[in-house]
């Protein structure tokens, strides 16, 4: 493990729970609110995922972990990135809000030992999707945006629903186009 993580997790006694496992990781590290809204967003790409018939389990797993790297603050993210060795596009580096996701993908690999490519995918696309995207990816990137971070209702919620009613793809593009 690269001796970054190591440092973010030497204090931790995990339990073997995946789901407790990022609890206690967000907590130990002052997210309880990250912690919340991560669990939220693993229930809602849950349910999702039922509708829409993507896998559920794979899908909840993705939410569980898909903000763990909310750790590193923001003015951190390109120096870390970098020092992993993910490679950075000249938009992350203008705008590093959206670096957190590749940051995502490789924590749920490295520290909580997720090997399914469609999970860290998924974790890796969730706030900008990508081309090309899975049945997977868009249910974790609209399962996201519904259970969304900020207090009281999302403004594109509605539009989102009535996309959804369409097909998922539609409810992704409502809030792209958002
Ligand atoms: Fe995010
Ligand atoms: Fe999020």
């Amino acid at each position: 493990m690269h001796s970054i993580f190591r440092n973010l997790t030497q204090n931790i006694e995990f339990t073997g729970d995946l789901k407790q496992d990022i609890q206690l990781f967000l907590s130990t590290h002052n997210c309880t609110k990250t912690a919340e809204h991560c669990m939220d967003v693993g229930a809602e790409a849950r349910r999702l995922a039922l509708i829409y018939e993507a896998d559920p389990d794979a899908a909840e797993i993705a939410g569980w972990l898909h903000d763990i790297s909310i750790v590193f603050p923001n003015n951190q993210r390109i120096a870390v990135s970098r020092e992993l060795q993910i490679e950075i596009l000249p938009e992350e580096e203008i705008f590093p809000m959206i670096i957190h996701q590749k940051l995502s993908k490789v924590m749920a690999r490295d520290i909580f030992k997720i090997t399914d490519t469609e999970i860290l995918d998924a974790v890796g696309c969730h706030t900008t999707l990508r081309a090309h995207s899975t049945l997977l990816d868009q249910v974790v990137f609209v399962a996201d945006k519904i259970a969304w971070d900020q207090p009281g209702e999302p403004p594109y919620i509605q539009e989102l629903n009535r996309s959804l009613t369409i097909s998922l793809t539609h409810g992704a593009f409502s809030y792209i186009d958002f």
